[in-house]
């Protein structure tokens, strides 16, 4: 996470004319080059299938894909042309490693590069695990200067397919050449959750049980399944966006202190906190699926009715989970999680509720309406915090009223970069701090594994609500409930979203 000049290199993308790649994959790069931060000497290799291209119809391609991604500046037409270059596999791509190897040494003589490679799995899980094959069966799994594997979620099926793809991987690979990647620990404000907790002596001295009463994590999309029911189908949001997505902000939210803040130290803390999770119970999950409703005061389509949805698919479209972590820390402290798509808005809130104080010292006033302080930590769109305190409304004896003390990080700093560029730039300067490391994928597959043996029930829910009604009783029997997103208003007030 901290980096100088990154070494000159050949960045290999498999998946090279995929969706990944255009929207995020080459804006990253040409951001990451306009800034300096990479060596003068690299060059990009797209690999895909299709033979009929070559380099100049791939840099016509790219050039389009960085117009529509608004990157828009007089230098990106040479970089493409300077920089790009191609290699179809046709077919299935099987059987091309060795003319893949020599395409890429002469790239590098080409470029003047030392050695140093990249390969980048853009490409559906279904493809990982011979592709991972190919490149070491035809020795690309090492160079003459060090070489990189990263992978996209999700990193297997389940516990027994991610085991099996970690032994594959590390049959050529060693764990410091992989970088599985998961999008979410690039975003800067889920970085600072760990600035948050680590460098702010006061919050972490009332991260514990006995000041914090529940904790509540939503990533809701309004977005439904797009173009991608071919790979979401077979996959569902507890695959999709629970085991990685989710699960890395409770790790973040949960762990103990690091002894330092390094790759391995974060990644030991973060294993352990799912070490420490008891095994769902089925009463504490709740599965649903999107039907026909409205989202901005459109109708939209119910997910049945989405292209390429298998008929009568009993996919689930959301998902809520209550944890329990059986630590000193967090024991008898409830971890309420859920993520849907179709939900009223795109919002990624972590709100923190604290135990409300003992005694209501204001109730002879009437009216005495105490609510806990609640400490929401917004990750997506308007990225901030905003701790929930009450104050005395002036005037009237003892009306309180709920206020936000609060932060938001583009008034502070502007916009703030793409979560690619920095995964990417981290990749480069061989730092794993923000990568998954495979005990931790496999400590992820081992929560949620058993739920997927078993027959969880579905519950229907309309685009544009928040979910099923079983979710609210996961907090409800706890004597909670689901914080409504909110939103600090110009007056700097708060308004539910
Ligand atoms: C991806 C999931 O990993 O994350 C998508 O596959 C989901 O289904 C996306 O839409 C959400 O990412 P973000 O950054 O928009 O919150």
């Amino acid at each position: 996470m901290s980096h100088s000049q990154v070494d000159s290199h050949l960045f290999i993308i498999l998946g090279g004319t995929g969706d990944l790649t255009g929207r995020k994959l080459l804006p990253a790069l040409y951001h990451l080059a306009r800034q300096d931060l990479v060596d003068g000497r690299f060059a990009v290799l797209g690999v895909g299938r299709k033979r009929e291209l070559d380099d100049a119809a791939f840099r016509g391609w790219a050039r389009e894909e960085l117009h529509a991604a608004r990157v828009r500046d007089d230098g990106l037409e040479a970089w493409c042309d300077e920089r790009l270059h191609y290699f179809g596999t046709g077919g299935d791509g099987s059987g091309r490693y060795p003319e893949l190897a020599a395409r890429i040494e002469e790239i590098e003589r080409l470029h003047g590069l030392a050695g140093n490679r990249l390969f980048y799995l853009a490409l559906p899980p279904g493809a990982f695990a011979s592709t991972i094959r190919g490149l070491g069966e035809a020795g690309l799994h090492h160079s003459k200067g060090w070489t990189r594997l990263v992978i996209e979620k999700p990193f297997g099926r389940d516990l027994a397919s991610a085991r099996e793809l970690n032994e594959l991987a590390h049959a050529y690979f060693s764990e410091s050449q992989l970088y599985r990647i998961d999008h979410y620990l690039g975003k800067e404000t889920v970085q600072n959750l760990l600035v948050f907790r680590f460098a702010n002596a006061m919050f972490e001295s009332l991260w514990n049980r006995d000041r914090v009463a529940n904790v509540q994590i939503t990533v809701a999309e309004s977005l439904g399944v797009e173009d991608r029911a071919g790979y979401y189908d077979r996959a569902g949001a507890l695959r999709d966006m629970v085991q990685n997505h989710l699960t890395q902000l409770l790790s973040l939210i949960g762990m103990e202190v690091p002894i330092a803040f390094e790759s391995d130290a974060v990644r030991y803390e973060k294993v352990k906190l799912l070490r420490s999770i008891s095994p769902v119970a089925p009463e504490d999950v709740v599965f649903g699926q999107y039907g026909a409703g409205q989202i901005d005061g459109q109708q939209v389509p119910g997910y049945l009715s989405e292209p390429r949805v298998a008929d009568q698919s009993r996919t689930e479209t959301f998902v809520a989970l209550r944890l329990k972590i059986d630590t000193w820390r967090w024991q008898g402290v409830p971890f309420y999680i859920r993520t849907g798509k179709r939900l009223p808005r795109r919002v990624t809130q972590i709100a923190v509720t604290f135990r409300q104080p003992p005694v209501c010292l204001f109730e002879s006033f009437g009216g005495c309406e105490m609510r806990p302080n609640v400490l929401m930590l917004t990750l997506q769109p308007d990225e901030g915090f905003a701790l929930c305190i009450d104050v005395k409304v002036p005037g009237e004896p003892f009306r309180l009223e709920t206020l936000p003390l609060h932060f938001q990080y583009r008034e502070a700093f502007g916009s703030i970069p793409d979560a690619y560029e920095t995964l990417l730039l981290d990749v480069l300067s061989g730092d794993q701090t923000l990568f998954v490391h495979a005990d931790e994928t496999e400590a992820a597959w081992q929560l949620y594994t058993p739920l997927m043996d078993q027959t969880v029930e579905l519950h229907s829910y309309p685009a544009g609500s928040w979910g099923p009604a079983a979710a609210d009783d996961l907090a409800r029997r706890d004597g909670f409930h689901w914080h409504a997103p909110i939103r600090v208003d110009t007056r700097h007030h708060l308004t539910p979203d």
